[in-house]
């Protein structure tokens, strides 16, 4: 498995962790309290500053690749950028739900539950349809010089959150993050 693909899947696992930590608040949003909004505006910030910035054009500069070397096996994905943009539009939606409630702006319960919603939702999705038809094509048509190139290309910025030197602004989200986990596997049911 080319090293990046691995790096990509590790990327998608941390950004589940956070749509986990998004849906938690949604929920608690959805029970009439108040959910945490500095940390919503954490998260939103971390998708605009991480995924968006660094995780998405790895994946485009992959399937600009596949199309060259598989076309119908990437129309079967569709447009990889296409789909990033629409993400982008809904993180927008997102945050501006979050700044309209921070701004004390009328809003509709519904159009919060549903600007968060849609964009775990489409998340989760475009995520599992990364995973399911773009990794696993470009694993099978790239060719070796395809992924140096691609592994040349790439910038070594690490990741803010996730990575072993997690940056100051994302340290509460780090420890809900952590909280969040040991929560999780408190409530598992033990293995026989
Ligand atoms: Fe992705």
């Amino acid at each position: 498995m080319p090293q990046i693909i691995d790096i990509l899947l590790e990327e998608h696992r941390n950004i589940e962790k956070l749509l986990h930590v998004l849906e938690h608040e949604l929920e608690i949003f959805d029970r009439g309290d108040r959910p945490d909004y500095e940390i919503l505006q954490t998260i939103i910030q971390y998708f605009q500053d991480y995924p968006e910035d660094c995780h998405h054009p790895k994946e485009e500069m992959i399937f600009k690749k596949l199309k060259s070397r598989d076309a119908v096996a990437a129309s079967r994905f569709g447009d990889v950028e296409a789909e990033h943009e629409i993400e982008t539009r809904r993180l927008r939606s997102f945050a501006h739900v979050v700044d309209y409630i921070l701004a004390d702006q009328e809003f509709l319960r519904e159009d919060f539950h549903f600007a968060v919603h849609d964009f775990i939702e489409h998340q989760r999705q475009h995520l599992k349809k990364e995973e399911q038809l773009l990794f696993p094509a470009a694993v099978k048509a790239l060719q070796r010089e395809d992924w140096a190139e691609i592994d040349a290309r790439l910038d070594d910025r690490t990741d803010p959150l996730f990575d072993r030197v997690v940056e100051e602004k994302f340290h509460t989200l780090q420890e809900t993050i952590l909280r969040w986990e040991q929560e999780t596997e408190k409530t598992r049911p033990a293995k026989t």
